[in-house]
């Protein structure tokens, strides 16, 4: 898609981190935006921050683990703005290891990163497909393209939403549709990510071990910290729309080098091998 004023796009998660990143940079090109976040007093700030710089916004307070708030979502796209161009299935919380992760845990990172992602596509495709024009960036990681010691639930959501974007892909150019997606895979970026728990729904965090728990804290805190800005991400993602480009990557060294060593795994039928300095060094 070439011209992205006077278009609307849909950001989950819109109201902070990579989310709010992507808003600004589609405002700059005139895009109209619909942010949906389940955090409504910085959805209503980032709202408002938006509109005091001239952005056509609305904001929805939307879980898009509920495919009916996602739905409702999408019905006040159209109504507000009259049709969807761009969605962006940016939410995201952060996850445990495999060994030790409450089922509840589990599910609640599946829940938003996985049926959040399944619930976007679900809901937006048929108005995509039904304009033969939009396109879709769904937000993975590199750490779904790798797997990574004390982040199994969260590779695990994000290897999905890999495999989703890819078999989505082929769908819609074995339908000859112009409907595009791409799939964002960033190393570490600046953000609250590392605090997820924050967003973690009463009875879950009552059956998790400790916040602390989440995401390796500490090693994940330092290496959010010290990551990639947010704008970085905002504007591969708009290329991405504008070039029609599939693979988003931010850390081209990190995603390349983890595929090419995972090629040599499987030729050896060898097991993974941990480069923990690659993964938390900014690149
Ligand atoms: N920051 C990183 O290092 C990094 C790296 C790779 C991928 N990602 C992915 O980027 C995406 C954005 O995360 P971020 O880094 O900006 O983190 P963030 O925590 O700053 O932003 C995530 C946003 O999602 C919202 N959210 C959480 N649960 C939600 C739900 N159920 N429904 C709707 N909104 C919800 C939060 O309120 C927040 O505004 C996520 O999918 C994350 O997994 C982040």
């Amino acid at each position: 898609m070439q011209e992205l004023s006077e278009r609307v796009a849909v950001i989950t998660g819109g109201a902070g981190g990579i989310g709010r990143a992507m808003a600004e940079r589609f405002a700059a090109e005139g895009t109209k935006l619909v942010l949906a976040d389940i955090e409504e007093a910085v959805l209503d700030e980032t709202v408002d921050q938006l509109r005091s710089k001239g952005a056509s916004v609305v904001g929805v307070p939307t879980d898009v683990a509920d495919v009916a708030q996602v739905e409702s979502l999408a019905a006040r796209a159209l109504s507000e703005f009259g049709g969807v161009h761009i969605v962006a299935n940016n939410a995201g919380v952060g996850g445990g290891p495999v060994i030790g992760t409450p089922l509840a845990v589990w599910e609640w990172v599946f829940g938003v990163n996985v049926w959040g992602v399944v619930n976007g596509c679900n809901t937006f495709l048929p108005i995509l497909l039904e304009q033969n024009e939009g396109h879709i960036i769904n937000t993975a990681s590199l750490a779904g393209l790798g797997g990574v010691p004390g982040l199994g639930t969260y590779c695990a959501s994000k290897f999905a939403v890999v495999g989703l974007s890819e078999s989505l892909h082929h769908e819609l150019s074995m339908l000859g549709s112009a409907v595009r997606v791409s799939v964002l895979c960033p190393g570490f970026v600046r953000t609250r990510i590392h605090e997820s728990d924050r967003n973690m729904p009463a009875d879950v965090a009552a059956v998790a071990d400790t916040p602390g728990a989440l995401l390796m804290a500490d090693l994940a805190k330092a290496a959010v910290e010290a990551g990639i800005s947010v704008d970085v991400v905002a504007e591969a993602v708009y290329s991405a729309v504008v070039e029609e480009r599939f693979y988003v990557l931010t850390h081209q060294q990190a995603a390349t080098g983890t595929t090419e060593a995972r090629i040599a795994w499987m030729v050896d039928g060898q097991p993974p091998v941990m480069d923990l300095e690659a993964v938390t060094k900014p690149l």
